[in-house]
């Protein structure tokens, strides 16, 4: 019997000489083309500006607009385009396509999957990887893996999320809708010959305990026991804001510490620190615990607002491109989100 014809498809088989190394070799990333900012936020609910700042450092954010065509996937395949351009390569060179997202447009297929199409990566494996605001550090621990082992060579990790999507503009959601905004970012990750370059130390955490503090109810028993079911609040992003506060600060500077004992460096060590953009005061709580000068931590939160699993690329992509991050360098990645999730990825560039 003659074997079903496959396309082209790449070879999932070991390869027998595993690489030395493993290496970022571009970055790219993409924004929806209107921003929102405080004032307009103060038209759409009771805020101001100066709560905003006060509580977040948010000055602005962007947000989709579907009559423009943009989508979660539309700003991933941009994101992704822009990425292979840097590294130099075509959409028929990556073997696989990881999404980060927990906003894709529909639940099948997956957005990884749209993205592929849109850029020509007929020759790629495709999911989505869904861990909220860490969705892109685990990509990025997930993909450099999948290379050491040997099975791959070239793989795109993709950060896309339009929390807007997921919003209530009224001052019921202000809690919430302040902070988000959408966005997607890219890194490409390849198999490289030095054996010097690679992650040097990561991790990925999770404590289900704390999904009630930040989740998407859909239906009655998506509630929290001893939260009452509101139909109101059905497709909107509900968040305990000071537990997930309390969490964020305790959690980001152990994960920190934790990594640089694992790869025995101290914060000095570090050239860069790309942390979830979450909230100015956690940022500049994890900044100070480490002693670390401001600019080892980079910081966009102020134009972009907290964009979820495009947050870390997207940071990652304006350092790139400014030229503040270079190879050679040791970057350490953290993130936390929803689930509750928090990982970190210290990279030997
Ligand atoms: N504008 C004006 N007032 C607002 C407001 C807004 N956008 N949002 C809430 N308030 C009000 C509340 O209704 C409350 O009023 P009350 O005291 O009369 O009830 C008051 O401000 C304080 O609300 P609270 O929720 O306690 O504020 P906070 O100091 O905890 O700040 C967050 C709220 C969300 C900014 C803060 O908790 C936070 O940043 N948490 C972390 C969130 C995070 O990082 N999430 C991302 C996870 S990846």
């Amino acid at each position: 019997m003659n074997a079903p014809a496959v396309p082209s498809a790449p070879s999932t088989a070991r390869r027998s000489k595993s690489p030395q190394g493993v290496k970022i070799t571009g970055t790219g990333s993409c924004l929806p083309a209107t921003p929102l900012t405080n004032a307009d936020l103060e038209k759409l609910m009771e805020t101001s500006d100066e709560w905003i700042v006060q509580r977040t450092g948010i000055r602005s954010r962007y947000r989709i607009n579907p009559a423009l065509g943009e989508s979660t996937h539309t700003l991933a395949a941009e994101a992704l385009r822009r990425a292979l351009a840097a590294a130099g390569l075509a959409a028929t060179d990556l073997d696989l396509i990881i999404v980060a997202t927990m906003t894709p447009e529909m639940a099948c297929p997956a957005s990884a999957c749209r993205v592929a199409a849109d850029v020509g990566a007929t020759r790629a494996g495709a999911f989505d990887l869904n861990a909220a605001c860490s969705g892109f550090v685990f990509g990025l621990n997930t993909a450099h893996d999948l290379i050491k082992g040997g099975a791959y060579r070239r793989i795109a990790v993709v950060g896309a999320d339009c929390l807007s999507t997921l919003m209530d503009y009224s001052t019921a959601g202000r809690g919430t809708a302040i902070i988000f905004g959408d966005a997607a970012g890219a890194a490409i990750v390849e198999a490289c010959d030095d054996a010097g370059k690679g992650i040097l130390a990561q991790s990925m955490h999770c404590d289900g305990e704390g999904w009630k503090e930040i989740y998407v109810p859909e239906c009655e028993r998506d509630f929290p026991p001893g939260v009452a079911c509101d139909p109101s609040k059905y497709g909107h992003v509900q968040m305990n804001g000071a537990a997930v506060f309390k969490f964020a600060v305790g959690t980001f500077s152990d994960l920190i510490q934790e990594t640089l004992d694992a790869a025995g460096m101290a914060a000095a060590d570090l050239d860069m620190l790309v942390c979830h953009q979450s909230n100015m005061r956690i940022l500049q709580s994890a900044r100070e615990r480490f002693g670390l000068p401001e600019d080892k931590l980079y910081v966009n939160i102020d134009r972009v607002g907290n964009t979820v699993g495009a947050s870390v690329p997207l940071c990652l992509d304006e350092l790139c491109r400014a030229g503040r991050i270079k190879p050679g360098q040791k970057v350490m990645f953290v993130a936390f989100g929803g689930g509750l999730t928090w990982g970190s990825s210290l990279w030997q560039l």
